[in-house]
């Protein structure tokens, strides 16, 4: 009897042990998760300050090249302020975002806001034949963190101009005011998604760009589209995509409609 309960108490201070272990690997879990969470955002704003970076850099070599160009040279140094100030803002928001700051949403034009990124990117789109319609009325606006909205729109830019560039295409993008909601739709009749792709194409450092640094195709990391999802759910809006393989791609945003706004 005295054996059983020997055995009985040894029993249960192995379990007691174990679920210590347990729990200290469980913490440990959770910190690398916490870790890693914070690895992917910072990967997602370098990736975004890299897309501003890009046309800024690529003008000013331009016009390095042809100093006696003056109205090449005025171009160069406007995207350089512009696209500046758009990487200032980007660098003030995760600031407070460290400093456990909510980064702040105010009214923006959504018109403005697309008109901008076109003259935030470097090369116009009718030079890849890419034809591009806007069609948004011009009091509508968003309540929103202005730059994280100005990101998203820009990656679905990119990504309509990337599905185009073999070869051309045309962008619309329409925004309607269907009472609750204001919905933005980006549509190309690029390369469209591959059928069993659609349900990866949000997902961390997805891309089916080529990497190779040598074919002409465009490289991708895969960090716009996660971006952009988890941008618009923190301006509480909805993001969908369609699209048919060989005819074009829709995404689809949602956007509540700012309260005590004239829109
Ligand atoms: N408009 C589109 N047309 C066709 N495929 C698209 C479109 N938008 C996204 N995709 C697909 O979704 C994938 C993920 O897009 P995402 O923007 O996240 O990454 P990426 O464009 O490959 O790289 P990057 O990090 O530079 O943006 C793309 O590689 C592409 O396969
Ligand atoms: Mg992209």
């Amino acid at each position: 009897m005295a054996k059983i309960i020997e055995k009985r108490r040894s029993l249960h201070n192995n379990i007691k042990k174990q679920q210590e272990k347990n729990n200290k690997l469980q913490l440990q879990l959770s910190q690398l998760h916490a870790l890693a969470n914070i690895g992917a955002n910072w990967a997602m704003v370098a990736h975004e300050i890299n897309n501003l970076l890009t046309p800024l850099k690529n003008y000013s070599q331009l016009a390095l090249m042809h100093p006696e160009d003056d109205k090449l040279c005025k171009k160069a140094l406007e995207k350089s302020v512009l696209n500046s100030d758009r990487i200032s803002n980007i660098s003030k928001s995760i600031l407070a975002v460290i400093n456990g700051e909510a980064n702040e949403k105010r009214c923006v034009n959504l018109r403005q806001t697309i008109d901008e990124i076109f003259s935030c990117l470097c090369r116009d789109f009718s030079k890849d034949s890419i034809t591009v319609n806007i069609d948004i009325p011009e009091n509508l606006s968003l309540f929103v963190v202005p730059i994280e909205i100005q990101q998203v729109f820009m990656n679905l830019i990119l990504n309509a101009r990337d599905a185009m560039l073999s070869s051309g295409g045309t962008l619309d993008i329409k925004a309607i005011d269907s009472g609750d909601t204001i919905q933005v739709d980006i549509s190309d009749t690029g390369c469209g998604i591959d059928a069993e792709n659609i349900d990866k194409i949000f997902d961390l450092l997805f891309t089916t760009k080529n990497n190779d640094g040598q074919s002409s195709q465009t490289s991708g990391s895969g960090l716009g589209l996660s971006f952009c999802k988890k941008a618009v759910e923190n301006n509480d809006g909805d993001i969908s995509v369609n699209s048919i393989q060989g005819q074009g791609t829709t995404f689809a945003i949602q956007f509540p409609k700012p309260k005590q706004v004239d829109t």
